[in-house]
Formats: structure tokens, C-alpha cells, sequence
């Protein structure tokens, strides 16, 4: 669709309020990454990309990590920290300082709390940057925390971050809306291990393979392809995990696009970047895992533009408007689809906090589409600073 071409990106994002002097402060930020999933140290990889390259004349930037177990920390304001280096994955360890975001209206503020100390105002914050990716960041409760501080958060909001996460109930959304998804069955706890054979025949009307997943995470985690039944139990065991509940999905053969969504401006429609493709080249990943997105650069290729006809780019980007609409995310989102070879285009996924690395997709699908990664930063912030909390 023409409506959806990428856009240049001019407007300025919306200053704070101007302080009692007059004199306009810069917007505060903060950027909260690490956190309780798996995917915590992707997460905090993010964050050494936009520390690195956000901009500090428009910004102050409080960084503040959370821990694997949930402590929020005020964290170092170092990217190299963060970043994934020789295969390192970068950690956010507890302090004994913990961060209090208050639990009212009024706006008061950050506190740091130290044992025994009288707390500290890290002031007010403008608007809160969620870099996490999986459960407890991206899936709609820290979100949660966000709305009842009544501060304004980059991203998609409760209901779409839930939907996002949880494969199943995305699915069943996508599906109601009539976008193509793949076939796939959920396995609720204990349920396989009850009655394995009939859970086999199941998955077996399904075709092989399937892939067999966590029905809420992430970056591949917990995810196996099963090209032979008697693998099943094994992958229903990874799976359970990450996760309690688990879908098996019928395998697409098909090419891997993603397309970039951006939230619209001034009540417009959302806008979709080019897409992407991923072609998995290493022989040892047999499909596009854990190690093929961080440790393996060589056994991947992300290209972008994808080398596909312009028809085929406007149904991506159409199916890819469709899906952030049929979520009701905000901000942003990454739609990944499969195209197969006869052009369908069948939605794997909406990511509401897809990887935001400067090397990540999301930011060179934006790159390639005119928007640079200082830029995209600037329109994420722009685009959280005009939507308030609440019902909306
Ligand atoms: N139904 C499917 N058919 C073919 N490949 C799949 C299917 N589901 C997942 N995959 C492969 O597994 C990868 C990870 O699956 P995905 O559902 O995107 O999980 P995650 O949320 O962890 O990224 C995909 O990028 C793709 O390579
Ligand atoms: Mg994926």
C-alpha cells in the first residue's frame, strides 16, 4: 500500500514543561533493560546501543537495569558494560542501591533508596524507554507498573505487550482478524505427559516438522524443530522450561521477511519500513535459533532491503500494518512473516520490543527506509511523550 511507504521524520519530539525558571530542561529519560527473562542480556546489549547513540543535548539519561531476580538498580551509564563482546553476555548485578519508581499520580519521581540513607530524588522522569524483551518487560507488566505511575513509556501498552508475548493468544487475535497464521496446537501443562499418544496423533495431523515452542518467549529460546515424532517429548520438555504452556506449530516453508512498524503520527496510520529478510546460511542452525541471532554473525545474513518484487512488499507491509493494528500495539513493532514460493504471506509474529541493537533488524529495516538510528530514537520518544497513560 502506498499509504505505508516510509516516511522522512522531521517533527521535533515535545519538550518537558519548562521548569519553574523558564529556562526549558532537556527531557529525562529513562532507559530500563536487563531484566527477568532469558533474554536479559540482549536486553542490556540494547541499551549499550542507545546509550551509545542517543542523543545528549535533547536527553538526560538515567539508565537503570534490572537484575535477574528483579532488583531495579541504577546502572552504569557505560555502553561497552552492556555490550556483547567475544560471546560475554553482559549481566546487571544487584548494588544494595535499588530504584523506586513511586506508586502515585503526582509524578514525584525516581527514587534511590540505600540502606539506612535518606532517598535520594533522581527527579522527575519524562518518559520511561522499556528495552526488555521477554516476560516481566515486554509482555505487559512492567507496562502495568507504568500506567499506574501515571508516566509515559515508549512502546505498545498492557493489553497489546500481553498479546505480543503470549504466541497463543496472539494467534487466536491475528486469526479473528483474518491474517494468515500457521497451524498449531497448545499443550497446557501436564497435559502431554496424561496422554502422550493421543497428544502425538495430534501433532501428527499437524505435519512434519513442526516447530514446538514457549508459548511466551523469545529469541529463540525453548524453541525446537521436530522432524521425527519420536523427538516430541524431548521438544515439548525444552519448551516447558521457558514456559508452562507450549504451542507446536505446523513448519511453513517460506522465505523469513520482517517488517518494521512505527506508530502513527497525529492519529495517521501506522507506517511499515521495507522489509527485511533473514537467510539462516550455517549449516549447523536448522532454523533461525538462539545462537544464529547473537553468537553465529557469520551463519546469518539479515538484507535489507529483501529482494522481492514490489507487489509482494506492499502485501508485507500492508499484513505487517494490519497485525500492529490487530494487536493495538504503539510505538513499535517488528512483524515477522514467512513468504512462501507461491507469495503467500503468513504472519509468524509481532515482537512489541523487537531486538533494538544498532545492528538489529528493526533499526536497519528504519536505516534503510530513511530513518537513522539517532532519528528512530528521537521518533520512539516523540511518539510515547504525545500519548498519555490511561485509557486511550
Ligand atoms: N511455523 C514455523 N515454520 C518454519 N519455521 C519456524 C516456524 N516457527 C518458528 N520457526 C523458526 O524458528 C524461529 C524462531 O521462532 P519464533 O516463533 O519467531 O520465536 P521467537 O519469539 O523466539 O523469535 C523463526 O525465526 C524461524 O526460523
Ligand atoms: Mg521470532
Amino acid at each position: 500500500m502506498s499509504s505505508q511507504q516510509p516516511t522522512q521524520h522531521s517533527a521535533e519530539p515535545e519538550r518537558a514543561p519548562a521548569a519553574a525558571t523558564s529556562t526549558p530542561r532537556k527531557v529525562r529519560v529513562l532507559l530500563l533493560f536487563g531484566g527477568r527473562s532469558g533474554e536479559h542480556a540482549i536486553s542490556a546489549a540494547t541499551a549499550a546501543g542507545v546509550l551509545r547513540a542517543i542523543d545528549r543535548s535533547r536527553y538526560d539519561v538515567v539508565p537503570v537495569g534490572i537484575t535477574p531476580d528483579g532488583g531495579w538498580v541504577l546502572a552504569a551509564d557505560e555502553p561497552e558494560r552492556w555490550e556483547i563482546a567475544d560471546g560475554r553476555l553482559p549481566r546487571v548485578e544487584a548494588t544494595g542501591e535499588d530504584v523506586v519508581l513511586p506508586l502515585a499520580t503526582d509524578r514525584r519521581g525516581v527514587r534511590v533508596l540505600a540502606p539506612g540513607e535518606i532517598p535520594r530524588e533522581l527527579g522527575e522522569v519524562d518518559v520511561v524507554f522499556p528495552l526488555l524483551h521477554g516476560p516481566y518487560g515486554e509482555d505487559g507488566t512492567v507496562q502495568g507498573l507504568l500506567e499506574l505511575a501515571d508516566v509515559r513509556y515508549v512502546g505498545a501498552g498492557v493489553l497489546a505487550s500481553a498479546v505480543g508475548m503470549d504466541k497463543h493468544f496472539m494467534k487466536l487475535v491475528l486469526a479473528g482478524q483474518g491474517l494468515p497464521v500457521a497451524p498449531y496446537t497448545v499443550i497446557r501443562p501436564g497435559e502431554f505427559e496424561r496422554n502422550p499418544d493421543a497428544w502425538t496423533q495430534t501433532v501428527a495431523g499437524l505435519g512434519l516438522p513442526v516447530f514446538v515452542k514457549p508459548a511466551r518467549a523469545g529469541s529463540s529460546l525453548g524453541i525446537s524443530k521436530v522432524d521425527d515424532l519420536a523427538d516430541l517429548p524431548a521438544a515439548i520438555a525444552e519448551a516447558q522450561r521457558h514456559d508452562p504452556k507450549v504451542l507446536v506449530e505446523a513448519g511453513v516453508v517460506g522465505r523469513e521477511i520482517e517488517c518494521a512498524v512505527l506508530g502513527g503520527r497525529d492519529g495517521g496510520r501506522p507506517r511499515a519500513s521495507l522489509p527485511g529478510e533473514i537467510v539462516v546460511t550455517g549449516a549447523e542452525h536448522a532454523f533461525y535459533d538462539f545462537e544464529a541471532k547473537y553468537l553465529d554473525e557469520a551463519g546469518v545474513e539479515l538484507s535489507c532491503p529483501a529482494d522481492l518484487p514490489p507487489h509482494v512488499v506492499a502485501e508485507v507491509q500492508d499484513v505487517a500494518v494490519r497485525t500492529f493494528e490487530a494487536v493495538g500495539a504503539e510505538g513499535l513493532s517488528r512483524v515477522d512473516v514467512f513468504v512462501t514460493a507461491d507469495e503467500q504471506v503468513v504472519v509468524n509474529e509481532i515482537n512489541t520490543m523487537p531486538g533494538f541493537t544498532p545492528f538489529s533488524m528493526y533499526p536497519r529495516m528504519w536505516e534503510r527506509s530513511g530513518l537513522s538510528y539517532p532519528d528512530l530514537i528521537d521518533e520512539l520518544i516523540a511518539l510515547a511523550l504525545e500519548r498519555p497513560t490511561g485509557l486511550r
